[in-house]
């Protein structure tokens, strides 16, 4: 069984907590969250206390996905706030394998995100520090976008490659994840996805994420 994490980047920010309370009733795992800086990526977001106010709501996994700049100078803040797991874009990080050991530092699971373009080879000396792999199949910066295809061998070379390693490290896939989509990055060796406008632009959240699961 897979992990499925709603991005509230599609949430109804009017009503967050009620947002929250709905996709755990509805059966998801983990809640994602997606921080953007307005520099690595063309979009602000939200910071540590949007994190901080999801940990008093849900009784999910906080999965915190960091598109900012200078990652390390906010690890600390977002680990505070109850961060559970924490990505890092390999494309903004000078010294990867240091922000790893930082968030680990605190106890949180790390993780390193990959834009469509870039490259699994950058990971490669850096698995044994590695909870997760995020292997993104859109642009990030904006939900709704169309899932890019070329994703689907990466995470299949990706899976090749932690199996090599030995590695037991979460693939999660993330852009453009709907009943449609799911199977392939399935069968590819995804095992956590994350689904933001395929969840929350629909009426009954726990059809959806069961409609998700069955699709797989
Ligand atoms: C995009 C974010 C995603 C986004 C996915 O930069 O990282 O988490 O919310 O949205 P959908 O599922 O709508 O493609
Ligand atoms: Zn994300």
């Amino acid at each position: 069984m897979g992990i499925i994490a709603p991005s509230i980047l599609s949430a109804d920010f009017t009503c967050l907590g009620d947002e929250l309370k709905a996709v755990e009733e509805a059966g998801a795992d983990w809640i994602h969250i997606d921080v953007m800086d307005g520099r690595f990526v063309p979009n602000i977001t939200y910071g540590p206390i949007i994190v901080e106010a999801c940990k008093r709501v849900s009784g999910l996994a906080l999965d915190v996905h960091l598109m900012i700049e200078k990652p390390d100078l906010m690890i600390p803040e977002f680990a505070k706030a109850g961060a559970d797991y924490i990505s890092v874009h390999a494309e903004a990080c000078t010294h990867l394998h240091r922000t790893l050991q930082l968030i680990r530092s605190f106890d949180v699971k790390a993780g390193v995100a990959l834009n469509p373009a870039t490259p699994l080879s950058g990971i490669e000396y850096i698995i044994d520090q590695l909870d997760f792999v995020l292997i993104m199949s859109v642009n990030p910066g904006f939900g709704g976008q169309k899932f890019i295809d070329s994703s689907v061998e990466k995470i299949k070379s990706l899976s090749a490659l932690l199996e090599k390693h030995g590695s037991d490290a979460i693939i999660q896939v993330d852009g453009g994840v709907n009943t449609e989509t799911i199977k392939t990055v399935h069968q590819a060796g995804a095992t956590s996805f994350v689904a933001g406008s395929a969840i929350f632009n629909t009426p009954d959240y726990t059809k959806t994420i069961a409609g998700l699961r069955k699709a797989m």
